[in-house]
């Protein structure tokens, strides 16, 4: 029974990982907002990998929102994916800046999003 049961975790482990491709950095709290959520589609392009930078607030606008939570999301199911970084700002501050680096020779699509107040 033990067996089974730790076969069965392992399995629901492993199934998570495949299927969903996530990363938060902090921890959104009751009462924040969507402050920004965007998708980010690349193609496949032979011979190199695709990186896309991202910056919050976005060109031009401003934000006196504090970021509590970044949330994102790989669109694909199938773990080709991206590697998310934080370069800059990010939970307690008001301003951000990923880096979404895709494999080489993959496209990607993924989902940002940013919660605060
Ligand atoms: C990217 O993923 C989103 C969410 O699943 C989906 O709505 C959208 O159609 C996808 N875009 C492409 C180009 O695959
Ligand atoms: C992953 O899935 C997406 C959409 O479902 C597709 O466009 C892409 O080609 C797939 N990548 C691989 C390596 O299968």
């Amino acid at each position: 029974m033990k067996v089974i049961l730790c076969a069965v975790v392992v399995l629901v482990a492993c199934v998570t990982l495949a299927v969903s491709h996530t990363q938060t950095w902090g921890k959104r709290l009751r009462g924040d907002r969507l402050l920004y959520n965007q998708i980010f589609v690349t193609l496949p392009r032979p011979g190199t990998g695709q990186i896309r930078g991202i910056r919050f607030p976005t060109r031009g606008n401003s934000n006196s929102a504090l970021i509590s939570e970044i949330y994102i999301v790989d669109n694909f199911k199938n773990q080709t994916g991206f590697v998310p970084i934080l370069k800059s700002g990010g939970p307690g501050r008001a301003f951000a800046t990923i880096e979404l680096r895709g494999y080489y020779g993959k496209g990607f699509n993924g989902t940002i999003r940013i919660f605060g107040k």
